[in-house]
């Protein structure tokens, strides 16, 4: 029977083993989104997992959500990226890119000429983003004009295409934690009327497109998607979340894509969403070895993903096969310090 340590084939890939690391923002890049150089050092640390995924990088200019975080779309991060992708690969790792467009959570201050970010509809979040001149109130979004939506969907695609330059070996698209695709399929956050808005399928319509650009250029079998029903994050709400999911699923399945990521960060039993997924599923947050190690003999994921106890802990599935303690992260330092609280976590002795 399978456990967490058995391989698992993952559409194209062969994992050795079933522990994902989770994409998680560490805001490591210069002004201008290019990452870092301790990046590569950073997650070709953590390449004895199954499988990396890379924090979310935004599709175009107009994507960026938050200071210092990694794009792909310059010539300049494409260059970084492939340093990040060769050193995981020489430490014998498997890495994709998570792929986003931030939406409304953008702040003109990373915008081209400062203008107004887009979104399904002029409804703007509640609170700040945090620049390096303090918290700025979230603003006003310009609702997205119909014809220029699939324009923006194919932006996956298009950073799909550099990422493959760049040669990370899949994509995972971000359709979680309330940024574009999120905002698509939330009735509270789309109120539109057209083919984007108001039934399901409909809100689920952005998706699908940003899915199918993405998988025209690197293949079903590089794709991943993540969700994150009713996370209490940038105003989710999605009252009729029961309706809407079952329609992702199945759309995601008639996609043919390798995987789909459930994050269960809200009210909402997302993991049951494996029964209506054709792919391998992907269970996220609050594991622990004891809890994964249990989903995977139970049947109720193929592989699971962890966030928080990789920051601390590069050598992750070395300490869950043997038993070793975890070190716990500083937490002044997770999106902040530069080398400090990055790279300087060591293996176990
Ligand atoms: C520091 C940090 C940054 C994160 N950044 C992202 C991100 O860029 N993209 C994403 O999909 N989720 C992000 N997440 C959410 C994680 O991927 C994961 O879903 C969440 O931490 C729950 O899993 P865990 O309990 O194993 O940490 C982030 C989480 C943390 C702790």
């Amino acid at each position: 029977m399978a456990d967490l340590f058995a391989p698992l084939r993952l559409g194209a890939l062969d994992l050795p083993n079933r522990i994902v690391m989770a994409p998680m923002t560490r805001s490591r890049a210069d002004a201008n989104g290019v990452p870092l150089d301790i990046v590569a050092e950073y997650y070709a640390q953590r390449a004895s997992a199954g499988l990396i995924v890379t924090e979310a990088i935004y599709v175009s200019a107009m994507a960026k959500g938050y200071v210092r975080t990694p794009g792909l779309v310059t010539s300049e991060q494409v260059a970084a990226w492939k340093k990040v992708t060769q050193t995981v690969h020489g430490k014998g790792g498997r890495i994709f890119a998570q792929l986003y467009h931030t939406g409304r959570v953008a702040l003109p201050d990373w915008l081209p000429g400062g203008v107004a970010p887009v979104a399904p509809s002029a409804i703007a979040i509640n609170g700040t983003n945090q620049t390096d001149e303090g918290k700025k109130p979230f603003v006003m979004p310009r609702a997205l004009e119909t014809d220029e939506i699939a324009g923006v969907a194919a932006e996956y695609g298009q950073a799909a295409q550099r990422a493959m330059e760049a040669g990370f070996d899949g994509i995972e698209v971000h359709a979680a934690s309330g940024y574009l695709i999120h905002q698509f399929l939330d009735a509270t956050i789309n109120t539109r009327t057209d083919r984007y808005g108001g039934s399901a399928v409909n809100r689920v319509r952005f998706l699908r497109e940003a899915v199918e650009s993405v998988v025209a250029v690197v293949g079903k079998d590089r794709v991943g998607v993540k969700i994150s029903p009713r996370i209490k994050f940038n105003d989710v709400v999605e009252p009729d979340a029961e309706e809407v999911y079952p329609v992702v699923a199945r759309e995601l399945s008639e996609c043919g894509i390798a995987y789909l990521h459930g994050a269960r960060q809200g009210a909402y039993e997302v993991h049951n969403l494996r029964a209506l997924f054709s792919g391998a599923y992907l269970a996220g947050s609050g594991f622990d070895f004891e809890k994964a190690n249990d989903a995977i003999v139970s049947g109720t994921a193929d592989a699971v993903v962890f966030g928080k106890p990789f920051l601390a802990n590069p050598d992750l599935p070395r300490r869950y096969r043997e038993g070793l303690d975890l070190a716990q992260p500083d937490q002044g330092t997770i999106y902040w310090g530069g080398a400090k609280g990055y790279v300087d976590y060591p293996a176990h002795m």
